[in-house]
């Protein structure tokens, strides 16, 4: 499974990435409102440092405007992905986008009808945003299933990005099920490293050591 980052902040994506264990990154306006930073400045940066595929997102809501900022996008890095809403004109532009090559990542998708739309559409990514689904009573992850099972079926090619998130439980489930990719904030990444064996551990070596053999 590819781990992508889920922020638009750069010194996040620069240690992420330090680790070599970083495959991409996501971002959107919200996202961006964070850093209180120009969209495409702030993209073309992230690109630079990311080695893979970087979401970025289109403001526009109708068909022409999503089609002329997505050809914008493409112009800023070779490895930005366009981030399109799945509503009629969002999958509308995916077509002709992904008819010119440009590869789309379809977001706010919140079931498997809406992910099969995305993928009819030719969309390189699709992303169920499951820590939104949990919030309103939902079960984010069985959604993530039905996606999965529905692409195998009819073998799409679309890839899964678990997004929105929220705790290590939900990248072990994505794991499990076999999610080409799961999004994930900085906060989740680093607890991705933690047991607290480890800690123990280190400690106990370096205690044992230091008390057999002196510094
Ligand atoms: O990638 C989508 C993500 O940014 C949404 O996450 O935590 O705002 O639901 P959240």
């Amino acid at each position: 499974m590819k781990f992508f980052i889920d922020t638009a902040n750069v010194d996040e994506i620069r240690t992420a990435a330090s680790w070599g264990v970083l495959d991409g990154v996501t971002t959107n306006p919200s996202l961006i409102a964070i850093e209180k930073r120009n969209y495409k400045e702030t993209v073309k940066e992230i690109c630079d440092i990311t080695p893979g595929a970087v979401s970025a997102e289109v403001l526009a809501t109708d068909y022409d405007g999503m089609v002329s900022e997505a050809r914008e996008w493409t112009q800023v890095a070779e490895n930005v992905v366009v981030k399109v809403p799945i509503i009629p004109d969002g999958i509308k532009a995916v077509k002709t986008l992904s008819q010119e090559g440009i590869k789309t990542n379809v977001t706010l998708v919140f079931n498997v009808t809406q992910a099969i739309l995305a993928a009819k559409a030719g969309a390189t990514y699709v992303s169920p945003f499951v820590g939104r689904i949990d919030d309103i009573g939902g079960d984010g992850m069985y959604v993530v299933e039905e996606i999965l099972t529905a692409f195998a079926n009819y073998g799409f090619e679309t890839e899964v990005i678990v997004a929105s998130v929220r705790h290590v439980r939900h990248v072990v489930e994505s794991l499990e099920m076999g999610a080409d990719i799961a999004t994930i904030p900085f906060k989740v990444l680093k607890q991705l490293f933690k047991h607290p064996l480890t800690d123990i551990g280190i400690e106990r070596f370096l205690a044992d050591y230091k008390a057999a053999l002196g510094d």
